[in-house]
């Protein structure tokens, strides 16, 4: 497995690379999840490439990049067990040279949920994944469905955009107990991911009140609240949202298909999550 600093380097092991080239664009602190992506990637593909950059731009000033977990050598370990042939982990300067100040704005769907919340943040996304692509050229970006929205505003760019590669969507991977892996669930006391569960059990329940035929997005949304606001550990609810799947839209009544997603505080650590409401 090839470790690439910067851009040079980088194309250059890709010039000899063999298509089709999958890219799995990471921020590190590898968990299951991430390398359910990898996985995908390497039965997809002949060349798997990962990128692993803690992205300044998507984290905003009251955030948490001063305190993101950073494992790199564990994570080039487990990259090279999964079958990775290239990671590209570049310096700050590397991606953002002094003067580089092009940003990639989507527009609305970049601003509702998170973008409410995270200022600025799908800005820095949206950039730092366009600068990814165009670096690595991939013919597949894999990304988890996890990160919904995210989901959504790359998919919303490769198309506004023309670019040549298909974002593939990979499923949420879940602990035991249904928490969503993350990589901040590590910044969690034995206490709080033990309450953390309760995110994915509200999301859930109001999923199945959805199966049992509820349709009316309100009460959806205010069943999984209800049980959110069960556990004394949520120290702030962002949102619960009920959108359309595509366009994030908020919905009246769930007609086709659907995100149900929510942003949670854990003590001071903010999670997110989303179900999809569809037939599948
Ligand atoms: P990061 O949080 O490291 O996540 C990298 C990729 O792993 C994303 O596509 C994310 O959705 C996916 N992922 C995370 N947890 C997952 C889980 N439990 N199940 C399935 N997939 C999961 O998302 C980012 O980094 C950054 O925003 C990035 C796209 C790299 C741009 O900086």
């Amino acid at each position: 497995m090839l470790v690439a600093r910067t851009v040079s380097e980088l194309r250059l092991a890709l010039e000899t690379a063999q298509s089709p080239l999958g890219l799995v664009p990471t921020m590190g602190a590898l968990h299951a999840g991430h390398l359910a992506l990898v996985r995908q990637a390497r039965s997809e593909n002949t060349t798997v490439a990962a990128t692993i950059f803690v992205n300044s731009r998507q984290f905003g000033s009251h955030d948490d990049f001063a305190s993101y977990p950073r494992t790199l050598e564990q994570d080039l370990t487990v990259l090279e067990a999964e079958g990775a042939d290239l990671v590209f982990v570049p310096s700050d300067e590397e991606m953002y040279p002094s003067g580089c100040e092009t940003r990639v704005d989507v527009g609305r769907i970049g601003q509702v949920l998170e973008g409410q919340f995270r200022e600025e943040h799908f800005l820095g996304v949206a950039t730092v994944v366009l600068k990814l692509l165009n670096i690595c050229r991939p013919d597949r970006v894999y990304m988890g469905q996890k990160d919904g929205q995210q989901c959504l505003v790359v998919r919303r760019m490769v198309e506004d955009l023309n670019l040549e590669t298909e974002l593939v969507t990979v499923s949420t991977v879940r602990d035991l107990d249904g928490l969503a892996l993350s990589s901040r669930n590590a910044l969690l006391t034995d206490k709080e991911r033990s309450a953390a569960r309760v995110i994915s059990q509200a999301l859930f329940a109001a999923k199945e009140m959805w199966e049992s035929g509820v349709k009316d997005a309100d009460r959806l949304k205010q069943h999984a609240r209800d049980i959110l606001a069960g556990e004394p550990l949520v120290t702030q609810v962002d949102y619960v949202s009920v959108a359309d799947a595509r366009t994030i839209e908020e919905l009246k009544i769930v007609q086709g298909r659907a995100m149900l997603s929510t942003a949670v505080k854990i003590g001071s650590i903010r999670l997110i999550d989303n179900v999809m409401l569809d037939t599948d």
